[in-house]
C-alpha cells in the first residue's frame, strides 16, 4: 500500500476518510494527497467508491471519518458554497431553461455579486472553454461537446482553488474525447488549478494526470505517477487495471522466479505471481530460452501486432510486437518461443491469488 505522506502535506489532502451507506462501507481510510496545481486521477470501476469520495470533498457527502485540507485549513464540515471546490457532474446538469451565458453566470447571480463583476468573469470564462460565439444557445442546441464545455466555464468562473470532474467525458465519441482530454488539460495548467479527476477508462487517466490513485471496493490501492503505476504495480489488480499485463502463478526460490528465464525478485521463496506486459513479451522460433508454446490468434491494427500464445496454461499469453512494414503476421499455429525481452521489467509479486475479478 503506497499512500501519501502526512509531513509532504499536498494542497489538497484528504486523511483517512471513511462512510458507509446503511450497512455497506462504501469508502475504508482514504487518504491522498494533491500537491498545488497538479492533476490526479481517481481510477477504478463502477461502484468502487469514485463520486462518493468526489462529493465529500465538494461538500455534497459527509463523512463518517476522516478530514479534507485545502491549503493548510480544514473544510471536512465546511458548507458546499464555503469551500471553492469547483465541480463538474458526472452527466452535465446544465439548466435546459437557461442559454449558455445564463448556465455559465448562474453561481455568480447566487452569489449575488455585482453585475460588472459577472458581465466581466462571464466574459472570460466563455473565452476560456471557447463558447462566445455560442452564448446565447440552449442546452438542447449544442453538441455533447459544447455542453462539456458549459459545464467546465460554469465550474471555472467561480475562481474555484480546487477543481472536480466526474467522468466529464462520458457522453463524448472517442476521438472528440480525446481532444478534449488534452485541451482540458492545457487549460488546467494555464489556470494552475488543483484538480480531481474521475474516470474508470484508464487510457484517459494516463494522458490527463500527474498522479492516478487506483481504487479497489473503496480503498486505495496504489497512488502515483501514471507511468510508475505502469511499471512498478504493487498487486495483481493494479497491474491489470493500468495497461493489460499477463499475470503469470508461479514460484521463487532462492531469490529467482523458476522458470525459463532468471528473473531477480525481491520475494526470496514462495508462491507469486509474475506480471509481464504484453510489449515486454518477443516472440522466437527455434531452440533457446522462453516458453515454449503455439500462436492461438493474431490481430493487428498497423504498428502492431497482438498474439495471444497458448503456452498450455489457464490464459493465454498476450504478447504486442511492432509490425515491420509489408509483413504480415505470424499464423495460428505456428510453434513459437515467448521470451521475456527484458527481464528488468518484470514485476514478481508475492502471493498467488489474482484478485478483483
Ligand atoms: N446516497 C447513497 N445512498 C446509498 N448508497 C450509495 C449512495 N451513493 C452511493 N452509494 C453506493 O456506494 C457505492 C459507491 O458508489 P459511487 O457512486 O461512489 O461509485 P463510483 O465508483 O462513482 O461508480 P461509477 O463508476 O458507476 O460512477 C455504490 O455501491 C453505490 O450504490
Ligand atoms: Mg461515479
Amino acid at each position: 500500500m503506497n499512500t501519501p505522506d502526512k509531513d509532504h502535506m499536498g494542497y489538497l489532502v484528504i486523511d483517512r476518510v471513511s462512510k458507509r451507506f446503511g450497512s455497506q462501507q462504501v469508502l475504508t481510510h482514504c487518504s491522498l494527497s494533491v500537491p498545488k496545481g497538479t492533476v490526479l486521477t481517481l481510477l477504478g470501476p463502477s461502484g468502487c467508491g469514485k463520486t462518493t469520495l468526489l462529493r465529500s470533498i465538494a461538500g455534497f457527502v459527509e463523512p463518517d471519518a476522516g478530514s479534507i485540507w485545502v491549503d493548510g485549513r480544514e473544510i471536512t464540515s465546511l458548507a458546499p458554497n464555503q469551500r471553492q471546490v469547483g465541480y463538474v457532474f458526472q452527466h452535465y446538469a446544465l439548466f435546459p431553461h437557461l442559454n449558455v451565458a445564463d448556465n455559465v453566470a448562474y453561481g455568480l447571480r447566487v452569489r449575488r455579486r455585482p453585475a460588472d463583476e459577472i458581465a466581466r468573469k462571464l466574459a472570460h470564462a466563455l473565452d476560456l472553454v471557447n463558447l462566445q460565439a455560442l452564448a446565447s444557445r440552449y442546452p438542447s442546441q449544442l453538441s455533447g461537446g459544447q455542453q462539456q464545455r458549459v459545464a467546465i466555464a460554469r465550474a471555472l468562473v467561480l475562481e474555484p482553488s480546487v477543481l472536480l470532474l466526474d467522468e466529464p467525458f462520458n457522453a463524448l465519441d472517442a476521438q472528440l474525447r480525446h481532444t478534449m482530454q488534452i485541451e482540458l488539460r492545457k487549460l488546467i495548467e494555464r489556470l494552475g488549478i488543483t484538480s480531481i479527476f474521475v474516470t474508470h477508462d484508464q487510457l484517459e487517466a494516463m494522458t490527463l494526470s500527474d498522479n492516478v490513485a487506483v481504487m479497489s471496493a473503496g480503498a486505495i490501492e496504489q497512488f502515483g505517477p501514471p507511468l510508475e503505476i505502469y511499471d512498478r504495480p504493487t498487486s495483481p489488480y493494479v497491474a491489470d487495471f493500468i495497461g493489460r499485463a499477463n499475470l503469470i502463478p508461479g514460484r521463487c526460490e532462492k531469490g529467482f522466479f523458476v522458470g525459463p528465464q532468471p528473473i531477480a525478485s525481491r520475494v526470496a521463496e514462495g508462491e507469486v505471481t509474475l506480471v509481464v506486459r504484453p510489449e515486454n513479451i518477443s516472440i522466437e522460433t527455434g531452440a533457446g530460452p522462453g516458453w515454449p508454446g503455439t500462436i492461438a490468434f493474431a490481430t493487428s491494427i498497423g504498428p502492431t501486432v497482438e498474439y495471444e500464445i497458448d503456452c498450455g496454461w489457464a490464459q493465454p499469453l498476450r504478447a504486442m510486437v511492432p509490425r515491420h512494414y509489408g509483413l504480415g503476421t505470424i499464423p495460428a499455429g505456428t510453434p513459437v518461443r515467448a521470451v521475456i525481452s527484458d527481464p528488468q521489467a518484470a514485476v514478481v509479486l508475492a502471493g498467488s491469488r489474482v484478485h478483483g475479478h
